[in-house]
């Protein structure tokens, strides 16, 4: 080695995994050339056939389209639930169609809140420790994720059941229950699946004016697939898919 030639590091750099080029980092969500299909023994239903969507960093996005169009599909496919047959997505300029299962996991623990369609609360636990349980697997000790967890309950007007398990909760109670869940982790980006679906006209738009306020006051980025019209005035941008197809983005 001569004297002028650079010290060899001892390691290689880091390379971070994850990382992207730069027009996909800007965004929060960066979808390209989707393509999700289901198989049923030899038959294979295409459900997403090639759906570009890219949203910008504290965007209020509705999607709509009608039932059974694939949105719950495409929520699954941006959270790295499901994986697609073909395209790519990356969130906050991360890859996670080229990331390992586990790197995905630890980046929806840290980063994604979802509102499942279905609520799948856990049956044993109280509507608070339900709550309390996104921002414990976050790391965020036990006192902090209590006050967290009731902070949540009490704005979704829910401070007087939050000893309840879910079976002695109604549909809409389940409903605020699962959106508290997704919202006490402080995550970035939310991924909301009809989250006013079994509620109230005046809950639905304190859910609906809930999500715009975290969209406009703290960055946080939202994809709301809804078929309630009431809040989609609230939305910042709405997004049409039929088909398998994004046909509309005003
Ligand atoms: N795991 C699965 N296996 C096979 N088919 C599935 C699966 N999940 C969803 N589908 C089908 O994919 C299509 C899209 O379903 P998806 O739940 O994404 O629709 P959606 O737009 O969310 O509907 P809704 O408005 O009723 O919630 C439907 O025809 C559904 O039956
Ligand atoms: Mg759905």
């Amino acid at each position: 080695m001569s004297l002028s030639s650079p010290p060899r590091p001892l390691l290689p750099p880091p390379t971070p995994p994850l990382v992207v080029p730069t027009g996909e980092a800007s965004a929060a969500i960066w979808a390209q050339g989707l393509e999700v299909e289901f198989q049923s023994g030899k038959d294979r239903y295409p459900i997403l056939k090639g759906i570009d969507l890219q949203v910008p960093r504290s965007c209020f996005l509705a999607l709509t389209g009608p039932s059974g169009v694939g949105k719950t599909t495409l929520l699954y496919t941006l959270a790295g639930i499901l994986t697609p047959a073909r395209g790519k997505v990356s969130l906050l300029g991360r890859s996670l169609t080229q990331a390992k299962r586990a790197q995905v996991e630890q980046f929806r623990l840290q980063h994604i809140g979802i509102i499942f369609q279905e609520f799948y609360l856990f049956s044993a636990l109280t509507a608070l420790e339900n709550v309390m349980l996104a921002p414990k697997l976050k790391g965020i000790k036990v006192p902090s994720a209590r006050h967290l967890a009731l902070t949540w309950l009490e704005k979704l007007n829910l401070g007087h059941r939050v000893d309840q398990l879910p079976r002695n909760l109604s549909g809409g109670e389940k409903q605020r229950v699962a959106i508290a869940r997704a919202l006490a982790s402080n995550p970035q980006i939310i991924l909301a699946d009809e989250p006013t679906s079994a509620l109230d006209s005046q809950n639905g738009r304190n859910v609906a004016l809930i999500l715009q306020q975290l969209c406009h006051e703290q960055q946080v980025t939202i994809v709301m697939a809804t078929h309630d019209h009431r809040i989609l005035d609230l939305a910042d941008r709405v997004v049409t898919i039929e088909d398998g197809r994004v046909v509309g983005d005003s």
